[in-house]
């Protein structure tokens, strides 16, 4: 028995000497120590000894146990004080960080704002639920108009709706602020519309608006061919077809030559040549009442568009539910 127990306290020991982290210190520990470990067998067992050994055998396997407790002690100790370098394996190939990337909408919101705010305007965001007055009454949108449908808009309850346009926060930065205003809108919008290729109940918009004196069309037609070159390229060409919104008089869609054929007619351009990628016109005098704006002192134009139609022309997507499944094989491209 006396034998045995010196046995383990050698091997114990070189064991120790050898280990070199924790994991090896712990595991030896474990198997002298440990509730099945060696040692401690030798002293349950201790008992069913002839009493003229049991001292004898039991002061040794004691002796040993504190031994190595204290090896072990003392070596966890001189793991734990060396610099952290000296701890980690350099060796090791190290652990790569997942890192995301921009959302392709993202991208091309960060673009369009990056745009105008070269050109001197301010970024602002309002809220996604809005007041019946914001989102329709200020901006000079009628009662009967379709749109207040609750087909047409989602409602929360009375007086509260999900924005289906950005131009609601046109009304909240000419009720805070007097002229001169120059502001770009990024933002989501909600429209309860059967979802398919090239709609979705949420998308987003961007909202331009301009207001100084002596702001005129001409403004408006070179601010967005200066916005259409920098985003589509210098060989792109606009015209401005007319139109009607209720909050701007007189009121267009711009259209850009098509980016896909370069305007000579094609799939995408439904052979006519041209694309269709935003709604703008001068603001409507019956807006600038709403937010007590003298209209006759003031003038200035306003744009909205439809940040998805941009992204699937600029980057050849074809179906706009792509941007919201979370496929990061798909998302992954914009890396
Ligand atoms: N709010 C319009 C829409 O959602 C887009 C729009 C058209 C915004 C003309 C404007 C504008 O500011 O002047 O379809």
């Amino acid at each position: 028995m006396l034998k045995e127990l010196k046995k383990i306290q050698k091997e114990a020991l070189a064991g120790l000497n050898k280990a070199g982290v924790l994991a090896e210190i712990e595991k030896i520990r474990v198997g002298y120590l440990g509730r099945k470990g060696r040692l401690t067998e030798i002293l349950k067992s201790l008992r069913k000894l002839p009493s003229e050994q049991r001292a004898q055998v039991g002061k040794l396997a004691n002796d040993i146990k504190n031994k190595l407790m204290a090896e072990i002690e003392d070596r966890l100790k001189k793991i734990e004080s060396r610099p952290r370098g000296e701890r980690v394996d350099i060796t090791l190939p190290g652990i790569v960080a997942a890192h995301g990337n921009k959302h392709p909408v993202t991208r091309i919101i960060d673009e369009i704002c990056d745009i105008f705010v070269s050109l001197g305007l301010n970024v602002v965001e309002g809220p996604e639920a809005e007041r019946e007055r914001y989102n329709f009454e200020a901006l000079n949108i009628p009662l009967d108009h379709p749109s207040r449908d609750a087909f047409d808009t989602f409602y929360i309850k009375d007086d509260l709706l999900l924005r289906s346009h950005t131009s609601p926060v046109q009304i909240r930065v000419m009720e805070k602020e007097e002229p001169p205003v120059a502001v770009i809108v990024p933002g989501k919008v909600y429209r309860p519309d059967a979802v398919d290729a090239t709609h979705s109940f949420m998308f987003h918009q961007v909202e331009g608006l301009v207001i100084d004196k002596n702001i005129t069309f001409s403004d408006l037609k070179g601010t967005l061919s200066f916005f259409a070159n920098r985003m589509f390229g210098d060989s792109v060409k606009v015209r401005f077809r007319p139109h009607f919104f209720p909050f701007t008089e007189p009121s267009a869609d711009l259209d850009i030559s098509c980016i896909i054929c370069g305007g000579k007619g094609c799939r995408v351009c439904s052979r006519t040549g041209w694309l269709e990628v935003m709604g703008a016109g001068m603001v409507d005098p019956e807006v600038f009442k709403a937010v007590g704006y003298n209209y006759e002192k003031y003038s200035g134009f306003a744009f909205g568009m439809g940040v998805e139609r941009i992204a699937m022309l600029k980057y050849g997507v074809n179906d706009i539910r792509l941007f919201f499944e979370n496929d990061l094989r798909f998302l992954r491209q914009w890396r």
